[in-house]
């Protein structure tokens, strides 16, 4: 699997697949294919492959040591790019098709609905990930300092929840938001497993003499 994660084409093919969402949105708008509210079907869907995006990236690192799938660490930043072109096109869609680019109704919008204001503060909290994931930026702030800014997605991930759930509360349909919850609880307890693993091992090898300690690898 290594072999084929590191072959010249591998990331050409992963880019075309993460662009095949936006294609789609993009064939069906020019084609009247996106059903009777199509303003609706574009925001809702962005919205949905943010939060896929956000899942994916989150999963790069427990697929990476659980099945040795060391090259995939190098697609964790276009990925990671992706959910911020998705969320972005999903704040466009919002801004324009409910809001009609009217900047001032779209803040007194965000201040008054809580659903909005949390998606907003992910929007806002993904911005410096995505303008700090190139080298230049990891040379400049540190590999420690930028790592802590990184553990962010967690509270990204976290508030993409919360704004899904409390959109659909409204509608009482909770089945798929109960599916991201689940997906993001196994992988984020995968890591809390795997630190505490870690620390334990760590641990042992001191009391054992003083052995190199183990890298993170979050
Ligand atoms: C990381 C950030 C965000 C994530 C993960 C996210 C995710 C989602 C998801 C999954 C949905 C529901 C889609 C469905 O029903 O299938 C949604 C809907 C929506 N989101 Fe976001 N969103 C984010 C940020 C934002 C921002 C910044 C805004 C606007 C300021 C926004 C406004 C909306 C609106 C208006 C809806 C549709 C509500 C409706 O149709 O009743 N979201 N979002």
């Amino acid at each position: 699997m290594n072999k084929l994660l590191m072959h010249p084409a591998t990331k050409p093919v992963i880019f075309l697949l993460c662009l095949l969402p936006f294609a789609r949105l993009a064939y069906g708008a020019f084609t009247d294919g996106l059903g009777a509210n199509p303003a609706e079907f574009l925001i809702r869907a962005t919205g949905d492959w943010t939060l896929r995006f956000i899942c994916i990236v989150l999963a790069v690192t427990p697929l990476r040591v659980t099945a040795k799938w060391n090259a995939l660490a190098r697609f964790r930043r276009m990925l990671g790019l992706f959910a911020y072109f998705y969320v972005v096109l999903h704040l466009l869609c919002y801004s324009w098709f409910d809001m009609g680019f009217e900047w001032g109704e779209i803040a007194k919008d965000i201040a008054k609905r809580p659903f909005i204001l949390v998606g907003f503060s992910a929007f806002v909290l993904l911005t410096p990930l995505a303008a700090t994931s190139f080298n230049r930026a990891i040379k400049a702030m540190g590999a420690k300092r930028w790592q802590m800014l990184h553990k962010l997605v967690y509270v990204i991930a976290g508030l993409g929840l919360l704004h899904f759930f409390w959109m659909r509360a409204g509608k009482n349909n909770f089945a798929e938001v109960f599916i991201y919850v689940a997906i993001i609880a196994v992988l984020l307890g995968w890591r809390v497993w795997n630190y505490a693993s870690k620390r334990k091992a760590k641990a042992s090898a001191g009391a054992r003499g003083g052995e190199k300690p183990l890298r993170s690898t979050t």
